[in-house]
Parts: structure tokens; sequence; C-alpha cells
């Protein structure tokens, strides 16, 4: 583990001398390498691995003075919070050694974590209300003067009657922004209705693995392959040379060489996205709650909430078809969520009587990215060692 912990600093330090677009933030996940950057929830699962033995960032990285007591693995989504917050790269506040206080915006900032945890801790009686966001909004140096009206665009159409339209699981207070909480199906029956547009709950009960090809556009015109492969509660995607997945309890990943390790952060939040056979396989009526009949793309989706250890994840399911259209979670920080959305359409016969999303689009606070399955084979064989998590001596 404390290994795990320099190689990190490590891969972060490459980051800081690669070229602008073209570079991968941590190239440690580049497995899985447009997807790795990604940011999400918290499903149970994860927040189990989090427990007791996991180390503090104070044990595993060099020069951490404000983020002592904290989990080490949420150093670096914290981090993608705060440049993505701030709308800066890492060397905005880091230069080599990475580790040391030599720009003054680094001493800047811990003052600013400081003030942001002792706002939450005074006023909020500790939730994460404000975070760098609140007042950044994307620049270094956030605005404290009032707009001038001549520079604010007007308002669309139709918005001011409707009132201020507020996205999100907070948005809706009395209807607003076409939140509709009159005569709400319950979470049992949203999700009833989501398995009867699958194919029934007997036919979806009836796989037993699933392998999927699935294909990733990259840079440049070319496409990256994915092949994965679920089974029995676990499943494993392959890249190249790379591969990650799920052994039943934790998320891991292997880059081709040596042993497989924990996947933390950002990663770990994908791959719990392709949990269970179908999106949402797992959710658990009795933990989730609709909230509101809402306006999505053209027609109305119900929104559904799952309280998970780190805050809400959300499904959008389409009202009429029944079908899950969105699912919105996120990773965890110490000053809040790295969001992740992922747009469900395409659904196409797979075969089995069951019917599966065939294009999924993911998208972080920085970017987007589809994915395409060309090919889904329910209930076929599956080989010895497909879902092994790789031990080393490669
Ligand atoms: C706005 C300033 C700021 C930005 C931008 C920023 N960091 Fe940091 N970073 C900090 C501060 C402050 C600390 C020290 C936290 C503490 O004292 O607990 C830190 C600590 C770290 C550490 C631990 C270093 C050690 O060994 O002590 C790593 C690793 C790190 N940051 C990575 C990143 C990466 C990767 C990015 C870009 C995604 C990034 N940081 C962007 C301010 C920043
Ligand atoms: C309550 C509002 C507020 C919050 C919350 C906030 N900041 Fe700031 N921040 C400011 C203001 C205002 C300035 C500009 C101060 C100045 O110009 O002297 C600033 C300046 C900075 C700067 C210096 C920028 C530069 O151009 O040199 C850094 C770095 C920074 N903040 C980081 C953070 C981080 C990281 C967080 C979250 C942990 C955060 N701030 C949260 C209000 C805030």
């Amino acid at each position: 583990m404390q290994t795990y912990g320099a190689a990190q600093v490590m891969s972060v330090t490459a980051v800081t001398l690669c070229g602008k677009v073209a570079c991968m933030r941590f190239p440690s996940l580049r497995f899985l390498a447009g997807a790795a950057l990604a940011a999400l929830a918290l499903t149970p699962m994860l927040a189990a691995q989090q427990t007791a033995a996991e180390k503090t960032a104070g044990q595993v990285f060099k020069n951490i003075q404000v983020f002592k007591g904290l989990p080490a693995s949420e150093l670096r989504p914290t981090m993608s919070f705060i440049a993505s917050s701030l709308g800066v790269r890492c060397n905005f506040c880091h230069a080599q050694p990475f580790s040391a206080d030599i720009k003054p915006q680094k001493k800047i900032a811990r003052r600013m974590i400081e003030m942001v945890f002792a706002i939450n801790k005074s006023t909020f009686n500790g939730r994460p209300e404000v975070n760098c966001f609140t007042c950044h909004q994307g620049r270094p140096e956030p605005d404290g003067a009032l707009s001038i009206a001549a520079d604010v665009p007007p308002p669309a159409a139709g918005a001011m009657a409707a009132g201020p339209a507020r996205g999100g699981a907070r948005g809706g207070r009395g209807g607003r922004g076409g939140f509709d909480r009159t005569n709400l199906p319950t979470a049992a029956q949203v999700l009833a209705k989501y398995e009867q547009a699958l194919g029934g709950a007997s036919a979806l009960a009836a796989i037993r693995s699933e392998t999927m090809t699935v294909s990733q556009p990259m840079m440049r015109g070319a496409a990256m392959a994915l092949n994965v492969v679920k089974q029995g509660g676990r499943f494993a995607i392959t890249q190249g040379r790379g591969r990650a997945g799920y052994n039943g309890s934790a998320f891991w990943s292997w880059r081709g060489r040596g042993a497989a390790g924990p996947a933390e952060g950002e990663m770990a939040t994908e791959l719990s996205l392709y949990q269970g056979m179908y999106p949402a396989a797992g959710l658990d009526p009795a933990k989730a709650r609709v909230f509101a009949r809402v306006p999505f793309q053209g027609g109305k989706a119900y929104l559904m909430a799952e309280r998970t250890a780190h805050g809400f994840v959300r499904y959008y399911f389409n009202a009429s078809s029944g079908l899950l259209r969105r699912i919105i979670t996120g990773t965890p920080t110490y000053l809040g969520m790295l969001p992740l959305q992922v747009d469900f359409s395409n659904y196409q016969s797979v075969g089995g009587g069951v019917k599966l999303p065939l294009t999924l689009k993911f998208s972080n606070h920085e970017r987007s990215w589809t994915q395409t399955v060309s090919a889904v084979k329910l209930n076929a064989p599956v080989a010895a060692g497909a879902l092994a998590e790789p031990s080393g001596g490669n």
C-alpha cells in the first residue's frame, strides 16, 4: 500500500510534465484511457470498501497539512474538484517537487480549504454545503461585484413565467422548473415497469452471464475496444493489455504488469456503472424514492434518487416507456462530489427476450465520451480465468 501511494505521486508528477489536451491527467489510469477520468457515485459497496483499513492522506502523501486524517483514495478526486472549481490545471498550484509549497497559490488554496471547512462546520452543522465552486464558479478569482444589467443575457422566453429552473435533486420546490410532485408512483412501481420494459423479471433473472464488445471513439478518429464479461456478481473489462473489474466485494484494476491493485476514486465510480446485468440492476426500491415527474428530453421522466453513504445517486426513468434514461452519480471528495452522468439510449433486443441500451454517453465535469455496444451475448460460456484479478508473476 505504501508503494502504491508512491506510485500515485509519481504518476501525478508525470502529469505536470505533459502537454495540454493530449495528456491524461492520471497516467496510472491509462487503462480505460478516455473513461478513467470520470467521476462518481457511491454505491454502498464502494463506501464499504473505504473502511477502517484504508490509509489516510497524511500517511500516503508527503506534505499534507489540512487533509491529514482523511482517506487517501479521496485526495486525487479532491484535487480534480479544486482544479475544476477554479478552472485551472494542477500546475496552477503545483511545481517540482510536486509536494513542495513553492507557489503562493498553493498556500492560498490551503487557507481557502481551512475557510471552507470552518464555514461548513460553524454554519451548516458540518454538511459540505459550501465548497470552492460556490464562489469560484470556474474562475481563479471570483467576482465580488454585481453584474451590470446590460452585460447579462436576457432570460429565455418563458423562463420568467416558469420561475427559475433549478436542475438536479434540489430543484423543484413548489413545482418550479416543471417539477411535478402529484400522484407519483412508488420506487417499486417505477422499477417494476422498468424491468417489464427490458423484457420482464423472469427474462432478466435468466441472464447468468453476459459478454459485450464495446467501442469508444478516441482522438484522431481512432477507437478503443473494450471487452466486458459479467457473471455471478463479478465482472471484468479488458482493454488492450489492461483490465479492471469487480471481484464481488471491491473494484480492481491492472495495467498489464504485476498484480492488480484497488481501483479507487473516479475509476471506481465509473466501474460501478458496469455492475449488474443491466443498468441499475441492483437498485433496492426500499432505499430509493421517487421525487418528481420532470421534463426530460421532450417528454417526462420520473426522477428517483437513492441515498448512499456519500449523497444521492439520481435516476431518470422515461415516464411512458419505463426505460432508464440517465444516471447521475459521483465520486466523493473532501469538498463535494465530482459528478458523473450517464445517458442510456438505443435500447435493442439482445436475445432471450431482453432489451439493453447499446449507446452510453458519459459526461463528467470536464468532458463527454460515448460507448457503443457492438455485440452482446447472453449466457455464453465464460472462459476460466476471464473474471480473475491478475495476481502478478507476469
Ligand atoms: C488551487 C490549488 C491546487 C490545485 C489546482 C491542485 N492542487 Fe494539489 N494540493 C493543493 C494543496 C493546498 C495541497 C496540500 C493539501 C494539504 O496540505 O493537506 C495539495 C496536495 C496535493 C497532493 C499531495 C502532495 C503531497 O505529497 O503532499 C497531490 C498528489 C496533489 N495535490 C495532486 C494534484 C493534482 C493531480 C492536481 C490537478 C488535478 C492538483 N493537485 C491541483 C492545491 C492544489
Ligand atoms: C467564500 C468564497 C470563496 C470560497 C468558498 C473559496 N474561495 Fe478561493 N478566493 C475567494 C476570493 C474572493 C479570492 C480572491 C482573493 C483576492 O483577490 O485577494 C479567492 C482566491 C483564491 C485563490 C488565489 C487565486 C489567484 O489568482 O491567485 C486560490 C488559489 C483559491 N481562492 C482557492 C480556493 C479553493 C481551493 C477553494 C475551496 C477549498 C476556495 N478557494 C474557496 C473566495 C472564495
